[in-house]
Formats: structure tokens, C-alpha cells, sequence
């Protein structure tokens, strides 16, 4: 049994799916919290694999116990946190108080039932303004908001969780931009609000919920002068963690990687991506450059796939054709 916290959110569900196909049988943790409870009905159709849930919040450690009282738990795969940068900035104690305290009861409750086995999902924030590209793990660490201090201080207390306890091990995957959906078009990304990131904003236009996508800066030293990331399809991501899993349970060592393509695109080309693949044209306009934003981020993806044995399959068509399955089969996201 595998347990799953944040298994009903966006990464979590893909990789939920992915999980049931490579023969796992799943207990997924949530307190929905930024999901709703339709998804898990979607999980288990698409998946055909086992699937419990349990609603609870992780910084509740009698509720999270319970979850590993069922059935021997052999690996946890560890989403549950929130993620919005913004957010964190205006109510950092908040953000501390979920991920690293949420993560803080989750590794005592491990601990307690001898579970010593987890996949951490971080993020390639971690690495702050790039002094060099592409982002190798080596890269020095340098988050520059809470929510990206959040990971880096996982990162740091799983490091030393791992150096004070035989046999503990773990896989911190660093995840670069994930973007598309399930090719069914039943699992997607939902957010609440108004997107902060740019795809789900640029198929919000697409389906008539929001008027104009801004492109924030046209004057950075890249191909076009737009931002530069490295898109990964979000299925592409759950296979990694599937890889991940597999590592830890084989190879029994710790590891750190970047999970991403290797390759940079910028906004102005996954407008147009989506704009050939969709044959929907989206209405855009250049603004000044958001705070904080960096002009390129992508990955070295060498060490994922020397030691994980993974790479990507898909490219930015692929995840602009899925994510519009996903959204225009379901303009409003998940219901209520
Ligand atoms: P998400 O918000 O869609 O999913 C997170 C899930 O965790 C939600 O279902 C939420 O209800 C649940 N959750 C939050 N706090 C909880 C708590 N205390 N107890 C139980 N459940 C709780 O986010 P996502 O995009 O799927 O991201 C998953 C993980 O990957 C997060 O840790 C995020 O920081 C990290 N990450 C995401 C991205 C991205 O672009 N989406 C990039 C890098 C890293
Ligand atoms: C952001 C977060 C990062 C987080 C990631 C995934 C910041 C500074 N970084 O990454 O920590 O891990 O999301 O959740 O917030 N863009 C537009 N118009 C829009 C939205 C975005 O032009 O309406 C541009 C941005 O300026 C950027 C690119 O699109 O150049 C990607 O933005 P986004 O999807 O928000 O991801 P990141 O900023 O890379």
C-alpha cells in the first residue's frame, strides 16, 4: 500500500492514476483543501486499480494515524501543501504552518509505524534567481519567498531525518512548470480563482471565462523576449514519481532530482502552440514584467534519467492538446 497525501489535487491525481497502472494499490490522505471530492471517483475509473480515502488534515496526527492503521503502508508519496507564491507572501505563517508542520506530523507518524520511505514533491523555486543554465541539483539553493522557503526547509529536514535514522530514505523530486491534463480529459488542473500561472490562464481565455491573457514582460534577453520555462506534462511528471517509487523501493538509496524536459519555451510559444493545436486564437497583450519572475528556468534532467531511468515523453503540443481536452470538457472544473 502506498499512501498518498494531496492525492486528490492536480500533480496528486495524475500520479494517482499512474500509481493504480503500475499495480499499486493506494490510501490517499486530503483534507480538500484546494480539491473537491469528485476527483477521487475519477481516480479509481481511471486508474481500475484500489483506491481509499481517508479526509484528513495532516497537522491532525491521531486523524493521519489512522490512515496508516488499515494496511502495512510500504512508501509515502508526500503532495499535500499549499503552493500559491503570492499567497505566501501575505500570510507566511500560514504557509509555514501547513507544509512544514503538515510535514513535520506526516514524518513523526512514519517514525511511529516504521515507514521510512517517502517521495517529496519540491520544486525547482528552490533554486532562486539561476547563476546558471541549466539548473543542475548542484545549483546553490536560494528560495527568495515562503512558499519556496517551505521546500528548501523540507528538503533540509528530510536530509537530516535521513542522516539520524537507519534505513530511512527519500526522493526529492524538484519539479520545473507542470501543464496539461489527463488525455481523457476527465483529470485536470482546477484552480480556485483567478490562475496565477499561465496556462490554466490561457485556456480560461480560450473557453470565454476570462477576456485577454497579459504577458508579463516582453524585454527579457530570451528568444522572443517573453519568459522562458521548462513545461512538463503533468503525466510525464506522474511517471517520475512512479520512478521515484520504484528507486526507493529497489535501490534503496536517497536521491534529488529535477524532474523537467531539459528544454526552455517561452510564453509567446505556448500561445502559439496553443493556438495551432486548438485552432482557438488568444487575445493577448504585453505588460510590465511580474515581481520576482526570472527570465529562464529549465532543468538539467541527466541525473533523473541516469538514476530513475526516466525522461519525458511528451512535448508542449501534447500537454496544449490535453489540457484543452480537460478544459473544454469541463468549463468550469470539477463540480461543486
Ligand atoms: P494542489 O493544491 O492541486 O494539491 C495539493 C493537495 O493537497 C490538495 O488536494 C489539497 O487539498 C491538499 N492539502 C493541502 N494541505 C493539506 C493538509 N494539511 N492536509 C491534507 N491535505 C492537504 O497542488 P499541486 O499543483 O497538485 O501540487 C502538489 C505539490 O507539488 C505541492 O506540494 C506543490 O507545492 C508542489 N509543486 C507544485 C507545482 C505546480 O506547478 N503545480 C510546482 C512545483 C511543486
Ligand atoms: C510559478 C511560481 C513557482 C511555482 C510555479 C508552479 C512565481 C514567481 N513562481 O512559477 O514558485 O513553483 O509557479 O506553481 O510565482 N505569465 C504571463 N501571464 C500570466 C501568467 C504567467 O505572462 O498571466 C508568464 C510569467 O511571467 C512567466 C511564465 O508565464 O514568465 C510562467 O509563469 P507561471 O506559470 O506563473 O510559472 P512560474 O512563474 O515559472
Amino acid at each position: 500500500m502506498i499512501l498518498v497525501t494531496g492525492g486528490l489535487g492536480y500533480i496528486g491525481s495524475h500520479t494517482c492514476v499512474a500509481l493504480q497502472r503500475a499495480g499499486h494499490a493506494l490510501t490517499i490522505v486530503d483534507n480538500l483543501a484546494n480539491s473537491k471530492i469528485g476527483v477521487l471517483e475519477r481516480i479509481r475509473a481511471l486508474g481500475g486499480g484500489s483506491v481509499e480515502f481517508h479526509r484528513a488534515d495532516l497537522r491532525d496526527g491521531p486523524a493521519l494515524a489512522a490512515a496508516f492503521e488499515r494496511h502495512p503502508v510500504e512508501a509515502v508519496i508526500h503532495f499535500a501543501g499549499y503552493k500559491a507564491v503570492g499567497e505566501s507572501v501575505a500570510k507566511p505563517l500560514e504557509y509555514y504552518d501547513n507544509n512544514i508542520g503538515g510535514t513535520f506530523v506526516l514524518l513523526d507518524t512514519m517514525a511511529r509505524f516504521s515507514v521510512h520511505r517517502i517521495v517529496f514533491s519540491s520544486s525547482a523555486t528552490v533554486y532562486g534567481d539561476p547563476q546558471r543554465l541549466p539548473l543542475t541539483e548542484d545549483h546553490p539553493l536560494g528560495a527568495v519567498n515562503p512558499y519556496g522557503r517551505t521546500k528548501q526547509f523540507i528538503e533540509s529536514i528530510l536530509t537530516d531525518v535521513a542522516a539520524g535514522t537507519p534505513g530511512f530514505r527519500h526522493a526529492t523530486l524538484r519539479y520545473f512548470n507542470p501543464m496539461g491534463a489527463h488525455p481523457s480529459g476527465r483529470l485536470g488542473e482546477d484552480p480556485r480563482g483567478i490562475p496565477n500561472n499561465l496556462f490554466p490562464y490561457i485556456t480560461q481565455v480560450a473557453i470565454g471565462r476570462l477576456q485577454k491573457l497579459r504577458v508579463f514582460g516582453n524585454d527579457y534577453d530570451t528568444v522572443d523576449g517573453t519568459g522562458v520555462r521548462d513545461f512538463i506534462h503533468v503525466m510525464d511528471l506522474a511517471e517520475g514519481h512512479v520512478a521515484a517509487l520504484r528507486y526507493l523501493l529497489e535501490k534503496d538509496r536517497s536521491i534529488t532530482a529535477n524532474l523537467g524536459t531539459g528544454r526552455g519555451n517561452s510564453v509567446l510559444e505556448v500561445v502559439g502552440a496553443f493556438e495551432r493545436v486548438t485552432g482557438i486564437r488568444i487575445p493577448h497583450e504585453f505588460a510590465p514584467r511580474r515581481p520576482g519572475d526570472v527570465a529562464s528556468c529549465y532543468a538539467d534532467v541527466s541525473r533523473a534519467f541516469a538514476e530513475l531511468g526516466w525522461k519525458t515523453k511528451l512535448g508542449i503540443e501534447d500537454m496544449c492538446r490535453d489540457g484543452w481536452a480537460w478544459q473544454s470538457a469541463n468549463p468550469q472544473g470539477y463540480p461543486d
